[in-house]
């Protein structure tokens, strides 16, 4: 099934606060966090460090019901999701659909940037919570932002 994989998107770190989330990764790496965006759908704030040709997203919860804010309360900061390219979001859910792969997203959300986004349940995935991504300028869409 790799075939519909593109690449390792981003990682994605939740933190408490965006602005003082960026410490270590720009003071001592010296990254530099680029497109902050609120993402409402979401519930958060988002900004992304561009690492080669894949990035490191910072997710701040704005409200505190969602369930990366009571992540976030119950694990503390740190890696929250891995998200891999794909380049058909709705054809990679038809396919987990009939696998059975348990998701949290049936259809696809509007994420970032106006990419389209789901994630797949981490009780089927080994503990990992994966969101399948994919860009919205590469399969003709327009930028949602
Ligand atoms: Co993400």
């Amino acid at each position: 099934m790799s075939h519909m994989i593109k690449k390792i998107n981003h990682i994605a770190l939740v933190v408490p606060d965006l602005e003082e989330g960026v410490g270590f990764w720009a003071d001592a790496l010296g990254m530099h966090l680029s497109q902050v965006e609120e993402v409402p759908s979401q519930e958060v704030r988002v900004g992304f460090f561009n690492v080669g040709e894949s990035h490191l997203e910072l997710v701040q919860p704005t409200t505190e019901d969602s369930g990366i804010a009571k992540y976030l309360e119950k694990r503390g900061p740190g890696i929250h999701h891995i998200a891999l390219e794909v380049e058909n979001l709705t054809r990679a859910l038809a396919q987990l659909k009939e696998k059975n792969v348990p998701l949290i997203n049936e259809e696809p959300v509007i994420a970032a940037g106006g990419n389209r986004a789901a994630f797949i349940h981490p009780k089927g995935t080994g503990g990992v919570l994966v969101e399948l991504y994919e860009v919205a300028s590469e399969n003709g869409h327009a930028n949602g932002h």
